[in-house]
């Protein structure tokens, strides 16, 4: 089954059909520039452009980059404030004919990595972390991920944490690897004090250069590892929410109510998908 996958981020918005059997892109990948001012209006252009650049006209699953609450955006703490309350899955749905699925963009990183990538057959405590622009989290217990953790907004040493160790910050304050692997090191050991997890998966775009930064990580007792789907994970999760929130509820491999709404998908069986 293919189902169309797009990310929405800071700076692209990009898309592809994907196949949900093998967890990989059906069709190279098309980007659109982020508009700025990325209000609403302005970027559901840019996901219809990516959409129609496939001829694609069936459900579509997308990534937001904030708390998705029913469809509706909750926060918007790196895009335009415009979003919060609005129920972009529900404009985009009407703009496309389709059904569309709207999940957070680290939820969706997370149950494409469950599913496909540095987490497969993982049931413990499993978190990923995206770094990026902000911090993204999902978070994961036997497979099952609890929605919009917003791990990167814990308050470390008086910071938010994304404000230290996204690599924004990196960006922005010119820090050397090292430097920024120490920012790293003392978020995840602060996340490690809260949850325990036996395995962190590191994504983001940095998830490409890790040999640069995860082998400076040291003192954490969970495993720590690179993301493998890169930056497909968000197209890739997108598209596999859209199909679990599809499936009826009852289904054997996916039993649970919430999965009858469009809107609302279950994310949490990434590990049965
Ligand atoms: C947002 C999260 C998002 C993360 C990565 C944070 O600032 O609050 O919802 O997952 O950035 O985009």
């Amino acid at each position: 089954m293919n189902v169309f996958g797009v990310d929405i981020g800071g700076s692209g918005i990009k898309g592809a059909p994907v196949d949900l059997e093998r967890g990989d892109l059906v069709a190279e990948r098309h980007k659109v520039l982020t508009p700025h001012p990325a209000t609403p209006d302005a970027v559901l252009d840019g996901v219809c452009e990516v959409i129609e650049h496939f001829g694609w006209s069936g459900p579509v699953g997308a990534t937001y980059p904030g708390v998705v609450v029913d469809g509706a955006a909750r926060t918007a703490a790196n895009v335009d404030k415009a979003w919060i309350g609005v129920n972009a899955a529900q404009k985009l749905a009407e703009r496309v004919g389709a059904p569309v699925t709207l999940v957070n963009d680290a939820d969706a990183a997370g149950i494409a990595e469950l599913r496909f990538g540095a987490g497969r057959g993982r049931t413990g405590t499993v978190i990923l972390l995206t770094f990026g622009t902000g911090i993204g989290s999902a978070v994961f217990s036997g497979g099952q991920l609890v929605p919009n953790t917003e791990l990167g907004h814990l308050e470390l040493h008086g910071h938010e944490a994304e404000a230290r160790a996204s690599t924004r910050a990196k960006e922005e304050g010119d820090l050397s690897w090292q430097h920024w692997a120490r920012r790293v090191q003392k978020y995840l050991a602060h996340v490690e004090m809260l949850f325990s997890p036996e395995l962190f998966i590191i994504g983001g775009g940095v998830s490409r250069k890790a040999d640069k930064f995860l082998p400076l990580i040291e003192g954490i007792q969970a495993e720590v590892v690179p993301a493998q789907l890169r930056n497909n994970a968000g197209i890739v999760g997108g598209a596999m929410a859209a199909a679990l929130a599809s499936r009826p509820a009852g289904s054997a491999s996916h039993p649970h109510p919430a999965a009858t709404t469009l809107t609302t998908p279950d994310l949490g069986s990434a590990a049965g998908f």
